[in-house]
C-alpha cells in the first residue's frame, strides 16, 4: 500500500488571494504548498488593465513571507470596454497567464463582467490570435434559470456560441460542477480544459443543506447532485489530461460566512491537497494525483512543470486547522466532513 507520494510541485489553476490584511493572510497558506497560481482578478475595484496587474502582482510579492517561494500568474477581468491592444501587451510581456470572463452578476465582485458578448468579440480575437486563455465562469445569470441549472445553461446558450464564433481560443471552463461540463470538456479538443475545485470532488449538496444549512459549503457555482460529484470525480481520477487543479480557494471573513446572506465561496487552500490525495486515493487513482496538481496545468497553459518536489505521507488522521487570523477578522478553513490522512512535508 503506497503510504508516501513524492511529485513535483504543484500549481493551483485558480485561486483568490484578495487585498491588504486578508492577501496578507491567505497568500502563505498558499505559497507554503503551491509552486504558482493563477490569481483571480475580482478585486474591488477589479484588476482591468495591464497596469492593475502589474501593482497587485507587486503587492503579492511584498505580501509573500521572507523564504517562501511562489509565483503569481497574474490575470485580468475582462469588461466590455477591455482593450485588446492592453491585453495583448500584458500578455506579450509575460504579465498576465490569462483573462478571465465573468458574466455581469453570476458570482462575488462580478458586477463589471460582460452582458454583450459582441462587444468582447475584438479581445476574444486577440486572444486566440495569441494563444491567452480565457478562464471561464460559467453560469448564466437568467433569473428564470434555477441556480442548479446555470451551468449547464451556460455551456447551451454562451460557452459553445463563444468557442463557435473564436476558432482557436483556448479556454478554461472554471470550477466545473456538473456531470454536462465534464462531458462537454471531454468532447472538447486542445484548446479546451478545464479546472476542479477541492469542494466539488468531495461534497454534494447533501453535505451543505441535509441537517441545517452550513455556510462554509456555499460557493458559487452551487454544489451539485451526487451523480454530478461523481461525474467530476471520475474524470479528474481519469488521468484525463486537460482537467486540472483549481481550487478556487476564496477566502471570506467569518462573520461574513456566518450571516443570514452568506458571501459564496470555500477557502480550502491550508487543506486542499491534503483532501485530493483521499479522493484519489478512495478511488484507488493514487498514480493519477501528480498529473491533476502538477503536470496538466502547465501543460494547458504551455508552461513548464516544476522542478521542486514535495513529499505527501499518509499516516492517521491529522488535526485539521479551523481558523486563521485576517486583520481583525478571522477565516474559517473548509472542513471536508472527513479525516483527512495525507499530510505535506
Ligand atoms: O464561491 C465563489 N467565490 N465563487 C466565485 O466564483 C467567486 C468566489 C469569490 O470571489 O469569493
Ligand atoms: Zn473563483
Amino acid at each position: 500500500m503506497t503510504q508516501s507520494l513524492t511529485i513535483r510541485r504543484p500549481d493551483d489553476w485558480h485561486l483568490h488571494l484578495r487585498d491588504g490584511a486578508m492577501l496578507k493572510a491567505v497568500l502563505p497558506e498558499t505559497a507554503r504548498h503551491f509552486g504558482r497560481a493563477i490569481v483571480m482578478p475580482n478585486l474591488v475595484p477589479p484588476v482591468v488593465t495591464g497596469d492593475d496587474a502589474a501593482a497587485y502582482r507587486d503587492r503579492i510579492m511584498a505580501a509573500l513571507p521572507e523564504g517562501m517561494s511562489f509565483e503569481p500568474l497574474m490575470t485580468l477581468y475582462l469588461t466590455e470596454d477591455t482593450d485588446p491592444v492592453d491585453v495583448r501587451n500584458a500578455a506579450e510581456s509575460g504579465l498576465i497567464k490569462a483573462v478571465k470572463l465573468y458574466p455581469a452578476g453570476a458570482t462575488t465582485n462580478s458586477a463589471s463582467g460582460v452582458t454583450d458578448f459582441d462587444k468582447v468579440r475584438g479581445v476574444l480575437e486577440t486572444m486566440a490570435e495569441i494563444g491567452l486563455p480565457l478562464c471561464v465562469h460559467g453560469e448564466v445569470t437568467d433569473p428564470d434559470i434555477d441556480i442548479f441549472d446555470r451551468e449547464a445553461v451556460f455551456i447551451d446558450r454562451v460557452l459553445d456560441p463563444v468557442r463557435r464564433a473564436s476558432p482557436g481560443l483556448r479556454v478554461v471552463m472554471e470550477h466545473i460542477t456538473t456531470a454536462q461540463a465534464a462531458d462537454y470538456v471531454r468532447a472538447g479538443d486542445e484548446t479546451l480544459g478545464a479546472t476542479i475545485t477541492v469542494q466539488h470532488l468531495m461534497l454534494d449538496r447533501n453535505a451543505m443543506l441535509v441537517g441545517g444549512m452550513r455556510p462554509h459549503y456555499y460557493c458559487l457555482p452551487i454544489l451539485k447532485r451526487r451523480d454530478h460529484r461523481d461525474a467530476l470525480v471520475d474524470l479528474a481520477t481519469s488521468g484525463f489530461d486537460r482537467a486540472f487543479l483549481g481550487t478556487d480557494s476564496a477566502p471570506h471573513p467569518t462573520h461574513k460566512k456566518e450571516a443570514e446572506c452568506c458571501a459564496a465561496g470555500a477557502f480550502t487552500a491550508p487543506i486542499a491537497l491534503s483532501c485530493i490525495a483521499e479522493v484519489f486515493e478512495a478511488k484507488g487513482a493514487l498514480d493519477k494525483y501528480e498529473a491533476f496538481v502538477s503536470l496538466n496545468g502547465p501543460k494547458f497553459y504551455g508552461l513548464p512543470v516544476s522542478e521542486d518536489t514535495l513529499t505527501l505521507t499518509k499516516g492517521p488522521a491529522i488535526d485539521l486547522p479551523t481558523k486563521i487570523a485576517a486583520g481583525a477578522d478571522t477565516v474559517t478553513v473548509f472542513d471536508p466532513g472527513q479525516p483527512l490522512h495525507w499530510s505535506v512535508s
